[in-house]
């Protein structure tokens, strides 16, 4: 699978198993989720293009590098990818922030899509996609879809787990988007949650089950 990283750094797999355990607070998973999110963006931004500038140190005059452009959009999924959006406009402060609103329907699992808002000019940006889960697939493909009809600059998703069949559906909908997770967990059960997973993160970030 060429167009996703999944990122093992020690401190995200610590974090992780942290996030996954029943017993973490919802203070603490939402911590956890924005300091994932935090960490992934570092990897997720490893291609942003730099500018030479000259400066001057106290010492003498250099040249020295600045991010080009800096033309950012992240676009969070409703209602769990609100969770990573202030780790990540923690790197990225001047990025512009779209929303999303998309929930499964839990009998058929498909996408129903309720709240629209992303940025003016999103089509002079790169725009990152975040939802902490991308389980079948069906709320990132249709969130991406939607965003493309903006025709933004590029797209990448960021999620934190993975489950293959949301990943093999998102490559074969979206294959110009590239993925960037914390883990590929191993599978999807009956009800379509993600196993081992974390369970529901829209519940376990608002304290709502
Ligand atoms: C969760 C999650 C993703 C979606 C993933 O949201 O945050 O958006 O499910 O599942 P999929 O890949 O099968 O589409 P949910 O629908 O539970 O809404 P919520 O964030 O409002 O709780
Ligand atoms: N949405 C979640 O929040 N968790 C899953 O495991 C699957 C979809």
């Amino acid at each position: 699978m060429s167009n996703i990283t999944i990122t093992n750094h020690p401190l995200i797999q610590h974090k992780l198993s942290i996030l996954r355990c029943k017993q973490t607070s919802s203070k603490e998973f939402r911590a956890l989720i924005s300091e994932i999110a935090m960490l992934l963006c570092y990897e997720a931004t490893r291609d942003l293009h730099l500018q030479e500038i000259e400066i001057e140190t106290p010492i003498c005059a250099t040249k020295a590098k600045t991010i080009e452009g800096k033309k950012l959009a992240i676009v969070p999924i409703l209602r769990a990818g609100l969770g990573m959006v202030e780790g990540m406009l923690e790197l990225v402060p001047s990025a512009r922030v779209g929303h999303i609103g998309l929930y499964r329907d839990p009998e058929t699992l498909s996408p129903v899509e309720y709240y629209c808002k992303l940025p003016a000019d999103i089509g002079e940006r790169d725009v990152f996609v975040v939802d902490p889960m991308l389980a079948t697939g069906g709320s990132a493909i249709d969130a991406i879809s939607q965003i493309k009809l903006r025709n933004p600059r590029s797209i990448k998703f960021m999620c934190i787990i993975s489950a293959p069949e949301g990943v093999a559906a998102l490559q074969k909908a979206h294959p110009d988007v590239e993925i960037f997770c914390a883990a590929m967990d191993e599978k999807l059960n009956d009800h379509g949650y993600i196993v081992p997973g974390l369970g529901d993160a829209g519940d376990r970030i608002f304290g709502t089950k």
